[in-house]
Formats: C-alpha cells, structure tokens, sequence
C-alpha cells in the first residue's frame, strides 16, 4: 500500500548526532539522505553540520544535559560520533531513558577506553594478537623494555586523543615516554597503567564492521595515512587522508570471519557484554597474517568520509538494525567506486598552530564532498578553527579517476599555512 505524505511524515525521525569532526559532516551527509529523517540537531557540531542540522553547544560528557536536550527536542534516534563520551556511559543513559542510541555501552566501549581489557580479552578467546605485558611500575617498565630491547610500542591504558601510542625506535625513547606516563602523569588517569607490546613489521589497514551482538556486516575496507609527512614519516596525527577500498584485505574474509569476527561476538557473550554499533579493528598485515593493533568502539575519522559515500543502504535503517538486534536482516549494498579523502590541515598541526585564517575558494569546488572539521563562520567569512580543517572526498571508477579529481579539485581551495600529503593512496595505486 502507498503511503501517504502525512503517514510518511507521521514515521520521520528527529535525529541528534553528538561530535564536530569531520566524521560526524560525513555522518550528517548519509543521514540526510534517509527519507526517515525530519530534523537533525547536532552537539556540538561545526560549520558544514550546521547546513544540515541545527548545532547546540552543550557538554558532551554531561549526560544528564544531552538526555534533557534529546526530550525536549522529541529526538527519535541519537548517533554519537566520538569514543570519550561512548566510554562515559551516554548509550546507557539514553538507553535508561528510553531514547534510541546507536554506539556501544559503557562496559563495551571498554574495547578502546582500556588497552589492557583489550589485550587480555584477544589472549583469552584466541583473536591474532601480540605480545605484551602492562605496568603500573615504571621501575617493571624499564626492566621489561630493556629485557626486550627496541623498537618497542608502549601506550597508555586509556583514552589519549590518539596520542597514546608511541612506537619507539630505541630504549631510550622508549623508556622516557614509559616514565612521562607513569611518573609524569603525561595523560593524566589513562597513563596510570601503560602496556608494552612487540612491535610488527607491515602495512596497516582499518576494518571496521557494524555489529548488533549477535551478528556482524562488514563494511568495505579502508585505509588511513596517520603520519604527517609524505612517505608515513614525522609524528601521528589524527589521520591525514584515506582511501576505499583498500586491497590488502581482499583474500582474507575466511580469516577475519573465523578468526576475528566470530571469536570476538562468542568471546562477548562468554562475558556478558553487550556490544551494539561500530567496531573498528584495526590490524597490520604482517608476514604471518593480520594481527590485531587495537580495538576502537565507534566509526574511524577519516575512514568514515571513504566508506558512508560508498554506502547504498539508508543509514537509520542499518543503525535501527543494530540497535534492535535485527542486523540478520540487512543485506549492505556498496557502490562499485573507489573514494579518497585528503585532510587539509593548519601549518603546525600535530604540534601547534593557528586559528582564524580566511578559507577561500570553498564556493569554486565541485564534483567532491568538501567534509568540515576545524572551521567555523565569522562575519559570512568561513575560517579555520582546528589542527584539521577540512577534508575532500572524490568518487572515481578508478582510484586514479578519484584521485585526480580530489587532488584538482584542492587546488581550488587555500588558507594560511595549508598543509596536505600528496601521496594519499599512493600505496593502493599498485594494488
Ligand atoms: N583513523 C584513526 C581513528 O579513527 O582512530
């Protein structure tokens, strides 16, 4: 039976999305494109979020305030983009409070707020993992760095903003971030505890799937460049540019099925987690197969920009799956194209850097998603206001073809201190 326009409206969604990066523009892009949805509202959101939905700034970490928000506006469905809030229990709240959420619960999100949960849950149910041991000890650290000799990783137990791994080349560097956690507090509560771990030789590539406990979809592969500089030299950043699909995974679905996805959803029922969302696991493909990096709890960024413009599927469709453990009957259609994202970001960044310069040229590009992090409006002049600015997304029936259309494309675009890898996908362009 057709449904009436009235009847359609009647079933639309009012839909609140929490975080402002350029994860969370790419989120609010599928999302409007879903004929489920009425109103979008955005906590905080940015510059490109606020042409989709109506942006409020309330604290993310307080969650009595965001399910106040959510009552009053009739939200229908909250989608919450960032891992510090997922690790600060807001699904459950919303969930207490009878208002749909998609992201996993507190005791799930342990997946990435503790690196040594993870560690110890991927030993116990038998996933590719490494070895590692954890330390609250500086004096054990040391010992143990020196018994193991470099390069070695260390990381802090908990959540870091991505600055918590540290791959070291000598003990000495090795010991010194050991003592900045454990002795200098250098992340506060979440280097208290830090974990050492072998470090592997090979390529890394995100896999990210969405799961309703019961069941997995796999999303396409995907690759991020964390690196600053060309060549994946120079410090880690949040992610530089991406790409979709990434072939190193291809050849390996019996594994990341057997030994990967089915041991995780057995290993969780086994203790009694409930995991409902996005998990994204990311692996190095070393000579001896996949092993596991880590665990995050949530959509990668910006992986998420390469993987939603591929989806053919209505989000809130797949996400209403996930949450009422309906994911069985969601068959995900992908479009055949391949995606690049390349990040612009401010002169300094990792490190620090300049807010407030004049974007230009942002009215001159087309044929790409331009994706908004670090912006905001002033005066009608749109200007940076991050160490990640914006990030341009192109679609090409080859990676070449969507390659050369991002790249021309950023031309178009510049601000102060504009900085960007040339060699996004560089390494994907031979396979
Ligand atoms: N792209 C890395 C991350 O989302 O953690």
């Amino acid at each position: 039976m057709i449904k009436s326009l009235d009847e359609e409206k009647d079933n639309m969604r009012n839909v609140l999305i929490i975080g402002s990066g350029g994860r969370e523009h790419s989120i609010a892009l599928k999302l409007a494109e879903s004929r489920q949805v009425k109103k979008m509202f955005a906590i905080p959101g940015n510059f490109g979020i606020s042409k989709l939905a109506e942006c409020c700034n309330i604290d993310i970490m307080n969650n009595s305030a965001l399910v106040d928000f959510a009552k009053e506006k009739q939200v229908d469905l909250v989608v919450v983009g960032p891992e510090v809030p997922l690790a600060n229990g807001v699904i459950d709240e919303f969930e207490k409070n009878g208002i749909s959420a998609f992201g996993p619960n507190k005791k799930a999100a342990q997946f990435e707020a503790s690196k040594s949960f993870t560690r110890k849950f991927i030993k116990k149910h038998g996933l590719p993992g490494i070895d590692f041991e954890e330390f609250t000890s500086f004096e054990n650290a040391k010992n143990y760095i020196e018994k193991k000799g470099a390069p070695i990783v260390v990381k802090a137990d908990g959540l870091a903003a991505g600055k918590g791994v540290f791959v070291a080349r000598t003990e000495e560097e090795a010991i010194t971030f050991a003592r900045e956690c454990l002795e200098e507090n250098k992340f506060g509560k979440s280097s208290s505890k830090i974990i050492i771990e072998d470090f592997l030789e090979g390529e890394e590539v995100s896999y990210l799937v969405f799961t309703d406990s019961k069941t997995y979809k796999p999303m396409v592969y995907s690759q991020d460049h964390k690196q600053i500089y060309e060549g994946d030299k120079g410090p880690n950043t949040g992610g530089m540019g991406a790409y979709s699909p990434a072939r190193l995974l291809e050849g390996f679905e019996d594994f990341l099925d057997k030994e990967i996805m089915s041991k995780f959803l057995a290993g969780i029922k086994e203790e009694g987690i409930e995991y409902k969302g996005v998990l994204y696991v990311g692996l190095m493909i070393t000579k001896d197969g996949p092993k596991i990096l880590e665990f995050n709890c949530r959509f990668g960024d910006p992986e998420t920009q390469v993987i939603l413009p591929r989806l053919e599927n209505d989000l809130v469709e797949v996400m209403d799956a996930v949450i009422h453990q309906d994911l069985n009957s969601v068959k995900l259609e992908w479009k055949k194209e391949y995606c690049v994202c390349v990040v612009l970001s401010s002169k300094g960044y990792p490190n620090s850097y300049e807010k407030g310069k004049v974007i230009n040229g942002l009215d001159d590009v087309k044929d790409v998603q331009v994706i908004h992090a670090g912006t905001k409006e002033e005066n009608g002049r749109v200007l940076t206001n991050g160490g990640r600015v914006l990030n341009i997304i192109g679609l090409g029936k080859t990676l070449k073809e969507a390659l050369d259309k991002t790249y021309s494309q950023i031309e178009d675009i510049s601000f102060e201190g504009m900085y960007y890898r040339h060699d996004i996908a560089a390494k994907g362009l031979g396979k």
